[in-house]
């Protein structure tokens, strides 16, 4: 499974090259990505400091409509479209219309009368945002919160993000991506943010069972023992067990995963002295990774969630800065209803 079809690489960019729907980053021109990550930085800030802000969304429509659980990128999207000035409408899907049989299209189709412009999505469905995609106006955009186990572009690029600010570079470095890379959209965006930003030795640590499939990953090394995958690694990737992409029978049990695949302090002295160890949460403590090394010196998971609000003011940015304005006003006039209901009032 690649993060994404050649079909919705094609729809990503508009014909003058902007970005106009972040469905996956697989095939996106690599000095978009360096562009992403150099305006990612420009709105990062360390914590304590006021929040970086601005008015590229002004008079902008940003919808979220997530039909997965999710804290960081939700919350992270609409604070990301708050501080650039736009209007955010949260749509809980438990509460909303689809729960009464509205399909997906039909509810995109009522947002988008109601003046929305940026659609973030997520869904358990890989291909739902890009058939949204394939659906909406001109001058609406659609971005991927997370797409079934294909793509999250905004957490593969918020990694990068994070990678640069603690090595300084990703070209170079060694990086171990580990646990149930199978069923992770977060791996399969990283790895494609990693590969075009110029690593060469990205390796994919995993249990037979927990493996993707052969001829994904191309390029990537494969390691089926931490200990050996993660040797003399920069950069330490662990993954969430997804347990809702499998069948409860191949769910392995918490202690027997810890046991062998648990990233313990012990553990990760086989990685560099110096490596940082990531993970995109949420966490399953003591069962892919310890609090002693989650909360330890070498994390920074943290920075990861504080470079996801910077990330996304990144993204919606593009995709607003490039697009066609539609006609100001449609059609009739506020005087022409007037005189319409005064001619109707006098027949
Ligand atoms: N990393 C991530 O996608 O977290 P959420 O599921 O909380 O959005």
């Amino acid at each position: 499974m690649n993060d994404m079809t050649a079909t919705a690489r094609g729809l990503a960019l508009r014909a003058d090259g902007s970005l106009r729907h972040l469905l996956g980053l697989e095939g996106l021109p690599r000095a978009m990505l360096e562009r992403l990550l150099e305006r990612s930085q420009h709105y990062s800030r360390p914590l304590g400091a006021p929040p970086a802000r601005g008015n590229a969304l002004e008079g902008v429509t940003v919808a979220t409509l997530f039909t997965e659980p999710s804290t960081r990128t939700r919350v992270s999207f609409e604070l990301a479209a708050q501080r650039l000035g736009a209007d955010v409408a949260s749509v809980e899907v438990q509460l909303s219309s689809r729960l009464k049989g509205e399909s997906m299209l039909d509810t995109v189709h009522t947002l988008e009368s109601l003046h929305v412009d940026v659609f973030v999505l997520r869904d358990a469905q890989a291909d739902v945002p890009e058939l949204v995609a394939r659906n909406v106006a001109p001058h609406v955009s659609v971005l991927s919160g997370g797409a079934g186990s294909a793509a999250h572009p905004t957490q593969g690029l918020l990694d990068a993000l994070t990678i640069l600010q603690h090595k300084g570079r990703i070209a170079g470095l060694s990086i171990a991506i580990v646990g149930d890379v199978r069923h992770s959209r977060v791996a399969r965006s990283a790895w494609h943010a990693f590969a075009a930003l110029g690593a060469t030795d990205i390796r994919i640590v995993a249990p037979p069972a927990l493996m993707p499939e052969r001829g994904e990953f191309a390029g990537c090394a494969r390691s089926t023992q931490l200990a050996d995958g993660i040797a003399g690694c920069d950069v330490v990737m662990m993954l969430r067990i997804q347990k809702e992409r499998m069948a409860e029978a191949s769910i392995p049990g918490a202690g027997e995963y810890f046991a062998e695949w648990g990233l313990t302090p012990v553990r990760l002295k086989s990685a560099r002295p110096e490596a940082i160890v990531m993970h995109p949460q949420p966490m399953n403590r003591g069962i892919e990774i310890a609090s002693e090394v989650a909360d330890g010196p070498q994390s920074v998971i943290r920075d990861q969630v504080r470079n996801g609000v910077a990330v996304r003011m990144a993204v919606l940015e593009a995709v607003i800065d490039g697009r066609p304005l539609p006609p100001a006003r449609s059609g009739a006039s506020a005087a022409d209803v007037a005189a319409w209901l005064r001619a109707g009032a006098t027949r």
